[in-house]
């Protein structure tokens, strides 16, 4: 894993949104993993920023988002269909066809789980999965207790994820959907490349990067890829015991001292 600090969140989205055009301008077809939240918000501004200045294409990428709200419809404003159409989707030129979601009103979620992952497979894999750190150390929806082998089904989200999700439904934590579909944590695990943010949440950061791999931090379970790269600001990495080390290691890379 390799942990990057940047002075504030700005310069931490900046490089972040770097690492994402870098891959599509290397792979035009890249099928991407994408999350939802305050920390995605000026990443896809910048990726934005990016397409119309400096040409990032995206006609040939095809994405999954990690999770969606159960019982709220794809048209409903406060579906992650529709963050995702206002933040990325129709501001870039990416194909509507090739973007997809979980559907947040199928019967059955787990039956829901297994046809998003035959689409994830049918589309060769996910090459790039961008994620956000929750305040309950959750990746996706993966709230507590769900295995570091677990496959996209349907959970039931924690009062603190929905306080932290309120703001859409009127600041009414319990005006948010008690249960979510979400890509399970072995479903992310799969990914080729893992792009983890994190901004301002120093101690849940620390605990899921440094602490033990547990099933109540689902976010710890990043610790087992081999291509996972951890972009944070200051502020978040600031409860990180190796911090100085990360730096310095980032700044001598193994090649380069073995040369
Ligand atoms: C959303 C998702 C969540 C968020 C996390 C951080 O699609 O997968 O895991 O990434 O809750 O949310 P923010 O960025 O709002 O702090």
């Amino acid at each position: 894993m390799e942990i990057i600090i940047r002075p504030d969140a700005g310069a931490a989205v900046r490089l972040a949104a770097q690492i994402v055009s870098d891959r599509l301008r290397a792979k035009p077809a890249l099928v991407l993993g994408l999350a939802t939240g305050r920390t995605m918000e000026p990443l896809y501004a910048e990726l934005v920023r990016m397409h119309r200045e400096e040409g990032l294409d995206f006609g040939r990428c095809t994405s999954f988002n990690l999770d969606e709200y159960a019982a709220i419809p794809a048209g409903d404003p406060r579906s992650y269909r529709a963050f995702m159409r206002r933040h990325l989707f129709d501001l870039v030129n990416i194909d509507p066809a090739r973007t997809w979601l979980l559907d947040g009103m199928a019967a059955d979620g787990r039956a829901e789980g297994r046809r998003y992952e035959a689409l994830i497979e049918a589309a060769g894999g996910i090459d790039l999965q961008l994620l956000g750190i929750g305040e309950a150390g959750h990746i996706g929806f993966n709230e507590p207790k769900s295995s570091v082998m677990s496959r996209t089904r349907d959970r039931v989200l924690t009062r603190r994820t929905r306080e932290q999700n309120a703001a859409m439904f009127g600041g009414d934590w319990e005006a948010v959907p008690p249960r979510a579909l979400t890509m399970g944590v072995g479903t992310i695990l799969d990914g080729r490349e893992l792009l983890a943010t994190g901004t301002a949440k120093a101690a849940i950061l620390a605990e899921a990067l440094e602490g033990p791999v547990n099933c109540m931090i689902s976010a710890s379970a990043i610790q087992l890829h081999p291509a996972c790269r951890v972009v944070a600001d200051a502020e978040a990495a600031g409860s990180l015991r190796y911090q100085q080390y990360y730096d310095w290691a980032l700044h001598h890379p193994a090649e380069r001292l073995a040369g």
